[in-house]
């Protein structure tokens, strides 16, 4: 284990963020924390054992042309950011939870991925400081005009349950927690000296393929008109809904943060409302699988034997069943830092249009 964090503490530096270092307007570093929608190849690293397909095509086929360990075909949200920093530490490892793995396996809930938390990112954070700044003076001086991304992250403490056919209730049962332990890492950067936060929410996990192809049912009254999953929607709500709740609390505690929301959801439920306006012609099948309604198959994931690309991935929202296209990120990325979908917005924006 300590020799799996070394690595990735030294290794890993977001190699896709424009550094630039003369443009006074600008961060002087990125800290990102979270999953498999930020992770630009920590857990390719690891070993990635557990789905190794992201080591090779047609991962990253679209943009890189090989596989980086990016859970996509090609640019993730944050490789779209085009955020001006000096330096960059990306900690976000695909498959992490925001809670312990200890938690879920004390209730029995098979950790499906990875048993990295977002408690280990932030030890790692603790590390790669020592490497950055000396004193806690000179740490919080240079946190202070850093900016830090604390998720998406709790993602996959519902994805494990449901993968496992858990209930919406046992879902639930489990938001509390999240939110806690999403609120808490955030108030630990704080107290770090973090000036400026993103805290992103939930994707419509009800329009997921792997949710839709898990929980269809024949009963028209559980879909909404775009055809996803109300009650999975509503659930991903519930959760934003309660770490807003959070957010606003943090923002009381600490008045001279800046603790920014990301609405994930408004920024994918408007690609699944409007296709044909950001150029979509498949909202709900993945574009890699292996067959099915959705093109989400169980034993033939994207990758695996039985399983093939689509022609046109930049025509489809949803890549393999779980992650997002490019083409999807972009847009999403576009929608955040074009607004509507941030608030506050950026204290240094990008400077070129997305
Ligand atoms: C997580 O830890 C448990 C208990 O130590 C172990 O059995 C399991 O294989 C680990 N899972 C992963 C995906 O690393
Ligand atoms: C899912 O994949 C398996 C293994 O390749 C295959 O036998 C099965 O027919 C596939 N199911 C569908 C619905 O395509």
């Amino acid at each position: 284990m300590y020799i799996f964090m070394k690595i990735i503490i030294f290794l890993i530096v977001f190699c896709s963020l424009s550094l630039v270092s003369s443009h006074p307007q600008s961060y002087n570093a990125i800290f990102s924390f979270g999953d498999s929608l930020a992770d630009t190849g920590n857990f390719l690293l690891s070993g990635a054992m557990t789905f190794p397909v992201i080591g090779k095509l047609p991962y990253g086929e679209t943009f890189f042309k090989h596989a980086t360990g990016r859970c996509s075909n090609g640019r993730l949200v944050i490789d779209f950011f085009g955020i001006k920093a000096e330096n960059g530490v990306n900690f976000a490892t695909a498959g992490a939870t925001a809670i312990a793995a200890e938690y879920f396996y004390s209730k029995n809930i098979k950790i499906l991925w990875t048993n990295i938390s977002l408690t280990h990112q932030l030890g790692w954070f603790q590390e790669v400081k020592s490497n950055i700044c000396a004193t806690k003076k000179d740490c919080r001086e240079y946190f202070k005009k850093s900016l830090f991304i604390v998720g998406e992250i709790g993602g996959n403490d519902y994805n494990y349950p449901s993968f496992l056919g858990g209930s919406i209730k046992q879902l639930k049962a489990l938001v509390p927690l999240v939110v806690e332990t999403i609120i808490e890492a955030t108030s630990v950067l704080i107290e770090e000296g973090a000036v400026e936060l993103i805290v992103p929410g939930n994707f419509p996990i009800g329009c997921s393929a792997v949710f839709l192809t898990i929980f269809g049912t024949t009963n028209k009254e559980a879909y909404d008109k775009h055809g996803c999953l109300k009650a999975y929607n509503a659930f991903s709500k519930y959760h934003n809904a309660k770490l807003k709740l959070g957010i606003e609390n943090l923002r009381k505690e600490y008045p001279h943060a800046k603790i920014i929301y990301a609405d994930y959801y408004g920024a994918a439920k408007r690609l699944i409302h409007s296709p044909k306006h950001y150029g979509f012609s498949n909202t709900l099948v993945a574009c890699c699988g292996g067959g099915g309604p959705y093109n989400f198959n169980n034993s033939a994931r994207c990758g695996h034997i039985g399983s093939k690309a689509c022609l046109d991935a930049s025509s489809f929202t949803n890549w393999d069943g779980i992650h997002l296209t490019e083409a999807a990120y972009h847009h999403i990325a576009k929608g955040l830092l074009n607004g509507p979908f941030i608030s506050p917005s950026l204290t240094f924006p990008p400077i070129n249009q997305i």
